[in-house]
C-alpha cells in the first residue's frame, strides 16, 4: 500500500530510487514518482502506471542529484493521475514530499490553509503537508517538518527533501513502517527492507514519533518530537537479495507455492526437537494458558482464513471456544475482552492497518497478544506480548501462498502445545499428529510435480463470469481461501458456499455447465457434501473436485476428480490449499493478467 524510498548519499540518487521502487512496486503501482535535489535545483518527475513508464522517462531525461525520494502510489484520495502522484510540491516548487499512510484531518488543514491563500493542485491527503511545512518553513526544513507533523491526526511515513537545503534528507515516522539503511555511500530511508538489502545490512528501524535528519557530510541524528536526540540501535540484518528475486521462476506467485515444502521444513526442525514443540518464550505458559477464558483470531483476507481454519484446530485439540473476527469488523463491534482473554493476531506483512489497529483496541482492554508474523521487525512485532514468526522468506506476490501455509503451521503448533500444557491430548496422541505433520512437505511436493494438470481447468473457466466454491467444515474455509485466490488474480466473480446452506438460496444460480470447485476431505462430512454434490450436478453443474477421497458418489458427480494425497482429516487444508493456488494462477495467466500485481489491490495495506 504504497511505497516510499529516499537516498542522501555520493551516489546518483536516481538509479538507487528506481531500484528501490522496484522491490516495493508490488505494495502499489497505479502510479509512481520522485524528486532529487542537485546543484540546488529540484526536479520531479511522474508517470501513470507501472514504474517502468517512471524508467523510461528518467532514462530519456536523467535528472541528476544526490538527494532524493521516491514513491509507488496505490490509490486512497483521488484518482490515479499524475496531480495525484507523489512527490507533492509546495506552490513555489522548492520542497517535495513522499507519503505512506492517510492523514485523516487534512480536509480541515486543507481550509486552514486556504483560508492563508494556499491553492491545491491534488486531491490527496499528502498535499496538505507539503504546504504545512512551505507555511512553518523559515530556513529550518527540520523544524518545519516537525510542526507540521505535529498538525497531522492519521498514519505517516515521509520522506521530505528541500531545493534550499540541499544536502538534507528528513524521514519522520507515525503508523506507518519505515526503515533507514546505513552505508559507506550514504543513508537510505524505505517503507521496507527489500529495497535496502542491495545496498547495505546495517539497518535502523524507526518507531512512532520519531524523525531523522541525513546529511550528505555523513552524518545523521533522530529525535522525538520534543527535538531530545535520540541513540538507535544499529540491526544488522541478513535478508539477502537473492531471497527476493524470482530465482528463475516466471512469477513470484509460482516460485511462492514452490517454495512452501521448504517453509514448513524449516519451521518444523525450528520448533519440534525430539517429537517435542519448542515454542520457549515466544508462547505462554502452561499457568497462563489455564487463565485464559476466551481466545479470539483477528487478521484479515488470507491470514483470516488460516485463523479460520486453525479455530477448527485449536477447538479440537485443546476443547477451547475460539471467535474468528476480521479485523476490520472487529474494531467496530462490540468486544468480549479481558485480561483473561488470548487474542490471535495474524499478519504476514505485520503491517496491516486494520489488524494493528484491533491489536491496539484488544491491549487496551488488557487482552494477552499473541502474533504471529512473517516480516520480522514489523510493527507487529514490536506491539505484540508474544511473536511467533513463520520464517518463510519475503512474500512479494500479492496473492499470498506460502505465508499461509506457514500461518497455518504456526497455529497448529500453538494448539498442539496448548494441548500439551491443558493435558487435553495424551503425548501419544500429540506425537502422531506432528509425526503427521513431518510428511506434509513431501505430498505438497507431490502436488506440485502435477503442476501442468491445473492448466485444463484453468482454460475450463477462463472466460466464466462466475465460479463458485463449495466445501463444509474446514473444506469449507479452504473454499473461502481458494476463491480468494481466484478472484484476486484471475478477476472473475468468485464465491465460497457452504454446501449445506447452497439449497437455502444459492442453488438458484446453478445453471447448465456452471463451474463449481469442490473441497472434500473429511470423513464425517463427506457423504453429506457427496448429496450436495449431487444437487449441483443435476443443476447441471460442472464439478471440479478436489478430494482426499476415492468415493463413488464423488466421482459420479465430479467432471474433474483432483485427487491429492491422503493425511488425517485435520490436517487437509495443507494440501487442499495447493490446486487452487494453482487454478487460481494458471487462469489469471491464461488470461493474460499481471499475476503478482492484481489490479486494485496492494500486499501491504497500511491503511484502514
Ligand atoms: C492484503 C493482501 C492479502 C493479505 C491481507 C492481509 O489484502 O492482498 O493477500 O492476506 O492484506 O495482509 P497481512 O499482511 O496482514 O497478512
Amino acid at each position: 500500500m504504497c511505497g516510499i524510498v529516499g537516498y542522501c548519499g555520493n551516489k546518483n540518487a536516481g538509479e538507487i530510487i528506481l531500484n528501490g521502487l522496484k522491490k516495493m512496486e508490488y505494495r502499489g503501482y497505479d502510479s509512481a514518482g520522485m524528486s532529487l535535489v542537485g546543484q540546488d535545483k529540484l526536479k520531479t518527475i511522474k508517470s501513470i502506471g507501472k514504474l517502468e513508464n517512471l524508467k523510461k522517462i528518467y532514462k530519456e531525461n536523467p535528472i541528476k542529484g544526490s538527494v532524493g525520494i521516491g514513491h509507488t502510489r496505490w490509490a486512497t484520495h483521488g484518482e490515479v493521475s499524475l496531480a495525484n502522484a507523489h512527490p507533492h510540491l509546495n506552490t513555489s516548487e522548492t520542497i517535495a514530499l513522499v507519503h505512506n499512510g492517510i492523514i485523516e484531518n487534512y480536509q480541515d488543514l486543507k481550509k486552514e490553509l486556504e483560508n492563508l491563500d494556499y491553492s491545491f493542485k491534488s486531491k490527496t491527503d499528502t498535499e496538505v503537508i507539503v504546504q504545512l511545512i512551505d507555511y512553518y518553513y523559515n530556513g529550518n526544513l527540520l523544524n518545519a517538518v516537525l510542526k507540521s507533523v505535529k498538525r497531522l491526526k492519521g498514519s505517516y511515513a515521509l520522506g521530505v527533501i528541500s531545493m534550499n537545503n540541499p544536502s538534507e534528507l528528513i524521514a519522520v515516522r507515525y503508523k506507518s513502517p519505515l526503515i533507514v539503511g546505513l552505508s559507506d555511500d550514504g543513508y537510505f530511508i524505505s517503507s521496507e527492507l527489500s529495497s535496502l538489502v542491495e545496498y547495505t545490512n546495517k539497518v535502523i528501524y524507526m518507531e512512532n514519533n520519531e524523525i531523522a535528519q541525513f546529511s550528505l557530510n555523513n552524518e545523521y541524528k533522530f529525535f522525538n518530537y520534543n527535538l531530545d536526540e535520540i541513540q538507535k540501535e544499529i540491526t544488522n540484518i541478513d535478508l539477502d537479495s537473492q531471497s527476493i528475486s524470482k530465482n528463475g521462476f516466471d512469477h513470484y506467485m509460482l516460485k511462492e507455492i514452490f517454495e512452501q515444502p521448504d517453509a514448513i521444513r524449516n519451521t518444523l526442525e525450528k520448533r519440534i526437537v525430539e517429537n517435542k514443540i519448542k515454542l520457549g518464550d515466544s508462547f505462554f505458559t502452561k499457568e497462563e494458558i489455564e487463565k485464559f477464558n476466551k481466545i479470539y483470531i483477528i487478521a484479515c483476507g488470507t491470514a483470516f482464513h488460516a485463523g479460520e481454519v486453525a479455530k477448527f484446530a485449536i477447538q479440537k485439540f485443546t476443547g477451547r471456544q475460539v471467535i474468528c473476527d476480521i479485523a476490520s469488523e472487529f474494531n467496530y463491534n462490540q468486544k468480549f475482552i479481558d485480561e483473561n482473554t488470548l487474542t490471535i493476531f495474524v499478519s504476514q506483512s505485520g503491517e496491516t492497518a486494520d489488524t494493528l489497529l484491533a491489536l491496539e483496541n484488544a491491549k487496551k482492554l488488557g487482552a494477552k497478544i499473541l502474533a504471529i508474523v512473517n516480516s520480522e521487525n514489523s510493527t507487529m512485532t514490536r506491539e505484540a506480548d508474544k511473536v511467533i514468526y513463520c520464517y518463510c522468506g519475503p512474500e512479494i506476490s500479492v496473492a499470498s501462498t506460502k505465508a499461509y501455509t506457514s500461518q497455518l503451521l504456526q497455529l497448529y503448533l500453538i494448539a498442539l502445545d496448548m494441548a500439551d500444557k491443558l493435558g487435553t491430548m495424551s503425548k501419544e496422541e500429540i506425537t502422531d499428529i506432528l509425526e503427521e505433520l513431518m510428511l506434509i512437505p513431501g505430498k505438497i511436493e507431490f502436488i506440485l510435480s502435477n503442476k501442468d494438470d491445473f492448466r485444463d481447468i484453468a482454460e475450463d473457466i477462463k472466460n466464466e463470469s462466475s465460479v463458485y466454491y463449495t466445501g463444509r467444515g474446514i473444506d469449507f474455509i479452504s473454499a473461502k481461501e481458494g476463491a480468494l485466490k481466484l478472484k484476486e488474480i484471475s478477476y472473475i466473480h468468485t464465491e465460497a458456499m457452504a454446501s449445506g446452506e447452497l439449497k437455502h438460496g444459492s442453488i438458484a444460480l446453478m445453471e447448465k455447465n456452471t463451474k463449481i470447485i469442490a473441497v472434500v476431505t473429511q470423513n464425517f462430512t463427506v457423504d453429506k457434501i457427496a448429496s450436495n454434490l449431487e444437487e449441483l450436478k443435476s443443476r447441471g453443474a460442472d464439478i471440479y473436485t478436489i478430494t482426499t477421497f476415492n468415493n463413488s458418489t464423488v466421482n459420479q458427480n465430479s467432471k474433474q476428480i483432483i485427487k491429492i494425497p491422503e493425511t488425517i482429516d485435520i490436517l487437509a487444508p495443507f494440501l487442499s490449499i495447493i490446486p487452487s493456488q494453482f487454478i487460481a494462477y494458471y487462469t489469471s495467466l491464461a488470461k493474460g493478467n499481471d499475476v503478482d500485481k492484481p489490479r486494485n489491490l496492494a500486499k501491504s495495506v497500511t491503511v484502514e
